[in-house]
């Protein structure tokens, strides 16, 4: 595959890195520690049409490629993971799916602006009962006239109390497994609809993360994404097209504990000379340099895939699974090359562990991606 990028890729890259420096890094370390959603940044983001990268600009979207969006996703993550989740979902886990099964009226009143970044969006499957396996849906809705009534609770949300527009995965027919189960568009507001508080997390602690509640919540029969039955197939195809996300959020933060690793290395001395040049550390930061370049290169390969028209899922997932492991491992080695300065605040290194380690549970467990990859290798 070849990933001589495009001037026009380039530059995307490049708005990317300069506004996570100039605009994002100021208020990361504060927003970490308060879990202080960055509500002006996302506005920014929208300006530089970022909350709808893919989406073409029929539905009001900036039209670009999912190489773009990998690389400007990888800059933004670097200088903070938790305005890359909140990209990220906006982008794979709502956008994307609305453009390709949503109807013209889902289309125009919600896709549009959530691609415009007026509106943030978010999706809805996890349950406290249906997790991994969510087939297991328990938040069921009820056809009644012209509305569906939506009762029941989906947890650990992203974006899940600054959202205006959800997907929400419900069962509609228990007796059918998979094939009852349907997807919903629900807005802030209507009547039985309600958030819980915001999780207190490990880390990306400046996103929002929380539970949602539907009590008799009436939603119009036009809110049904695709169509009736069809929720499973949705969220399954979605969270395909997620991976590359996640994926491209922890190659940032596994690039970002290398480039902290190296300067600390160049700066730092111990026994007569600076600890670049003892071979332990250089060893350490090899490792984390290979394996920062094969994370990115898997995930511009799933993103270049699907450019390309080609099949990705397999190879999304390994993105994904392989990233999540380099981010951990490398924002670990980071610690460990920042010695007792890496295990407090004062340094960033602490805050890349507590952000990798989510990129190997949400969107699909690293348990879930080996699942995906071996059902694709035997299909055929
Ligand atoms: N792509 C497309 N379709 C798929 C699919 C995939 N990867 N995997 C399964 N399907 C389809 C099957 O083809 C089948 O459809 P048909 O009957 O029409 O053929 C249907 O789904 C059911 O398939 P299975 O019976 O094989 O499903 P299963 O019960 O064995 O589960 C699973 C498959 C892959 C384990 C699935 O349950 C799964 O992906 N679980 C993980 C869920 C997940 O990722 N949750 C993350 C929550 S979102 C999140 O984290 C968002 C956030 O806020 C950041």
């Amino acid at each position: 595959m070849n990933f001589q990028f495009t001037e026009e890729q380039l530059m995307i890259q490049q708005t990317a890195k300069e506004f996570a420096e100039a605009e994002i890094a100021p208020t990361s370390v504060e927003r970490d520690k308060k879990g202080e959603f960055p509500t002006e940044i996302v506005k920014k983001l929208a300006d530089l049409g970022f909350m709808g990268m893919m989406v073409s600009p029929e539905y009001d979207g900036a039209g670009m490629d999912t190489i773009s969006y990998v690389l400007a996703m990888i800059e933004i993550s670097k200088v903070d993971a938790s305005v890359g989740v909140i990209m990220s979902v906006n982008n794979s886990l709502v956008n994307y799916g609305l453009e390709k099964w949503g109807s013209d009226h889902i289309k125009n009143n919600f896709l549009k602006p959530l691609a415009r970044g007026e509106k943030l969006g978010a999706f809805a499957l996890s349950e406290p009962e249906a997790g991994s396996d969510a087939t297991q849906q328990r938040t069921y809705a009820e056809k009644d006239g012209s509305h569906w009534v939506i009762n029941g609770i989906k947890n650990w949300i992203t974006n899940g109390q600054s959202a205006d527009y959800y997907i929400v995965i419900t069962q509609t027919d228990p007796e059918l497994r998979h094939k009852g189960i349907t997807a919903f568009m629900v807005e802030k507001g209507t009547p039985g609809f309600e958030h819980g508080v915001k999780e207190d997390k490990l880390g990306i602690r400046s996103s929002d993360t929380c539970s949602l509640t539907f009590t008799n919540c009436r939603v119009p029969e036009e809110n049904v994404i695709w169509e009736v039955g069809k929720g499973f197939n949705f969220a399954m195809n979605t969270l395909n097209g997620g991976r590359y996300g996640i994926a491209s959020q922890a190659v940032g933060i596994a690039q970002a504990s290398l480039d902290a690793s190296l300067k600390y290395a160049k700066e730092r001395k111990a026994f007569g000379t600076e600890i670049a040049n003892h071979q332990a550390i250089q060893f350490k930061l090899a490792d984390m340099a290979m394996k920062v370049e094969a994370a990115k290169l898997l995930t511009l390969q799933a993103a270049g895939l699907k450019d390309a028209g080609l099949p990705y899922v397999k190879e999304a997932a390994m993105a994904k699974l392989y990233s999540s492991k380099v981010s951990v491992e490398c924002a670990l080695e980071a610690i460990q090359i920042h010695g007792g300065y890496g295990y407090v605040r004062e340094y960033l290194v602490e805050r890349y562990l507590r952000d990798a380690k989510i990129t190997e549970i949400y969107e699909g467990t690293s348990e879930i991606q080996r699942i995906v990859i071996a059902r694709e290798l035997l299909k055929n």
